[in-house]
């Protein structure tokens, strides 16, 4: 029998209602989601705020999982020390936000966390294939940045596809994660494409099953 490919599931807490936070973050933890992802937004890289490290180190230490802080913000380096403070075990800056991707990967060398950048979905996935022996992770965009509840953007498909190939061909042993409007509608398309990790929010938070949810996301 062909093993069906398998994914993490991370759960996006921007659209959880932040009155209700430590019972979201109780939901995701019983739902078997593999970790939490946190959308760091700057208001100028993307044109919504959301929230900083103090609230992240809250959302870390209250969460008892994995969490992973997706920077959304212009000029990365200047807020690696203090997401690396948080306890997040991954952090994720956009490649479209610094001048210097390899000289802010450097700045996370040693960190003792994943470190990756984030490809919106305009740019071309050849633009990261020099990064790749450099990253842990690449998260693909399936939206523009800044929103949770969007569609998703089916082209995405062929970009997992072309980055998984890309890793393939130089060896390299790249965590391919995709974020933005994944559904029970996509996720099994995402799968075979190559992902391996799936970024759910607003899904997530609509099911009335968490749990069954989590597990068609991943296959299981
Ligand atoms: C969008 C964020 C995504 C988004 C995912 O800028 O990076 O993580 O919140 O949420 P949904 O699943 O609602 O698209
Ligand atoms: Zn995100």
């Amino acid at each position: 029998m062909i093993e069906e490919p398998r994914v993490n599931v991370s759960v996006s807490v921007l659209s959880t209602d932040f009155t209700e936070l430590g019972r979201s973050l109780e939901r995701i933890r019983l739902s078997g989601a593999d970790s939490i992802h946190l959308d760091i937004m700057d208001g100028r890289f993307v044109p919504n705020i959301s929230f900083g490290s103090s609230i992240a180190a809250d959302i870390v230490r209250a969460s008892g999982l994995p969490c992973c802080a997706h920077l959304m913000i212009k000029h990365p380096e200047e807020a690696f020390d203090a997401f690396v403070a948080t306890g997040v075990n991954e952090l994720l800056f956009h490649v479209e936000a610094t001048r210097f991707p390899f000289r802010a990967l450097q700045l996370l060398q040693g960190s003792g966390i994943r470190r990756g950048v984030a490809v919106n979905p305009a740019t071309q996935v050849e633009s990261v294939v020099p990064l790749l022996d450099s990253v842990d992770t690449v998260l693909l965009m399936s939206v523009e940045p800044g929103f949770g509840g969007q569609s998703f953007l089916t082209g995405t498909l062929a970009k997992v596809r072309a980055l998984r190939s890309a890793a393939d061909r130089s060896g390299t042993p790249l965590r391919i994660a995709v974020d933005g409007g994944i559904d029970a509608s996509n996720a099994a398309a995402l799968r075979d494409a190559g992902a391996d990790e799936l970024v759910a929010g607003t899904s997530f938070f609509r099911t009335s099953d968490a749990r069954a949810f989590v597990r068609l996301l991943k296959g299981s």
